[in-house]
């Protein structure tokens, strides 16, 4: 075949009065967790601004999602927005094994003083997939160092950890792994707590595995499980948690690639639990969400079972990009609006919002489960076989789409996890017309 010939192509070809690059889009790309064959055609984006993106057309889109939860204050935040201009024209990009930077070592100490207790060792990666990663090996790498080699992790059920091997597999088998799974290692399963119960199910069963004496690590997502559906738990069963893997010295994963950066209503979720993790995921949220890097912090313990004259003892990791200065920028920026902007509020007042109006979605009868958990608000509709690939919230985001909200369904469950800076009438808007669609 002709080396410029498709070999295959969207069922949904750039559709009349798409700008004139969809064609390649069409053509050449290859879009994530998307059936090239049947999707729709991906919507064009030309530009962003706060919480609204821009189509070619002017148009404009409320990101309900925050961009797959990574926009904080909004997009293209003018002061993000400068500090990546001012660090791209002044050092863009340097190895950083060997080499050091300001950015970085600014960003890891900000992290290290606002994260919970002493997390004061920072590793930087790419995303949040590559920050689970580096917890994995620190967690492997402490225990082949202290000369008792630990592989094996325990992780709730239904989590979501990343798409890279090791986060698939502390990851729960699902429509995400199915192809892979046999490639990807065992953990044991934690139940979920399923709120309402008394959680001692998930404890029991921590208790039993970490007694075994094998369990490298426990890695969970603090109060909300993202990808499984904007599921919520509760601090008080994470501090019983955190408080049993701490009794028997293994440590404890929180990954708060979702919830970091006060997405739960506090800076991190660990603080509603007031734990401190031996091992903290960050990303997403991180640069404010307007550039791609990862974070893992560690508690020093971890960090000196490294420390050794032989090299062979080191933490073998690192990306090409680890630490990218202008990445580390966007990341200060990020940080310095929680001061320079009344952040907390917009928090807070996200939080109010979504239950007043989740009151009156549930008065409505036809959503259940309603939760919130912070800025996040979730509520199921009723219960389709399908999971994951269910359809039968996507013809409600199809319909948001048409009335300029954007809404990305986890199979029945819908959710909405807005931008701080997104307007109270917007976010009203949005549940009017979520009101009307579930009266029918
Ligand atoms: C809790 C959690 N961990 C890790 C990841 C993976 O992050 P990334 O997609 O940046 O690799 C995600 C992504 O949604 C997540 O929600």
């Amino acid at each position: 075949m002709n080396g410029s010939e498709p070999t295959s192509m969207h069922v949904a070809d750039a559709p009349a009065g798409a700008p004139s690059w969809a064609a390649l889009d069409a053509r050449h790309v290859w879009h994530p967790y998307t059936q090239m064959l049947t999707a729709p055609a991906p919507i064009d984006v030309a530009r962003a601004g706060g919480a609204y993106l821009y189509r070619s057309d002017g148009s404009a889109i409320l990101d309900a999602i925050s961009s797959w939860w990574v926009t904080l204050h909004g997009h293209a935040h003018p002061a993000i927005v400068a500090a990546i201009a001012r660090q791209a024209a002044q050092l863009d990009q340097v190895i950083f094994a060997g080499f050091m930077h300001e950015p970085a070592a600014r960003l890891a100490a900000q992290l290290a003083a606002i994260t919970p207790g002493d997390l004061d060792r920072v590793f930087f990666s790419d995303d949040g997939s590559t920050s689970v990663e580096v917890a994995l090996k620190i967690c492997i790498g402490y225990w082949a160092n202290r000369g008792e080699p630990r592989t094996r992790f325990l992780a709730l059920e239904g989590a979501y950890h990343g798409d890279t091997f090791g986060a698939m597999s502390v990851s729960e088998r699902s429509a995400f792994t199915r192809g892979v799974t046999p490639l990807l290692f065992d953990v044991e399963r934690l139940p979920f707590p399923v709120p309402g119960t008394d959680g001692s199910a998930m404890l029991d069963a921590a208790r039993a595995a970490l007694a075994g004496g094998a369990i490298a690590g426990v890695i969970v997502e603090p109060l909300l499980l993202g990808a499984a559906g904007m599921r919520m738990w509760d601090a008080g069963l994470l501090r019983s948690l955190a408080a049993l893997c701490s009794s028997h010295g293994v440590p404890f994963i929180a990954d708060e690639v979702l919830t970091g950066f006060g997405r739960t209503g506090r800076m991190f979720a660990c603080e509603h639990a007031d734990i401190v993790p031996d091992v903290l995921c960050l990303s997403k949220g991180l640069t404010g969400g307007h550039l791609p890097l990862g974070a893992t912090l560690c508690r020093p313990y971890l960090y000196d079972a490294f420390l050794d004259r032989d090299r062979s003892r080191m933490l073998f990791h690192g990306h090409s990009f680890t630490a990218n200065p202008i990445s580390c920028a966007a990341a200060l920026a990020s940080l310095d609006l929680f001061e320079s902007e009344p952040v907390g509020r917009r928090i807070a007042a996200i939080g109010a919002l979504h239950a007043e109006r989740l009151a009156d979605l549930e008065a409505g009868g036809s959503v259940c489960n309603v939760r919130r958990c912070g800025t996040v608000a979730a509520f199921d509709l009723p219960a389709d076989s399908r999971g994951y690939l269910s359809d039968a919230a996507r013809g409600i985001a199809a319909r948001a789409l048409d009335h300029g909200f954007l809404l990305r369904p986890l199979g029945e469950v819908l959710y909405i996890l807005p931008p701080y800076s997104t307007p109270p009438d917007a976010l009203h808007e949005l549940y009017d017309f979520l009101l009307r669609e579930l009266r029918g």
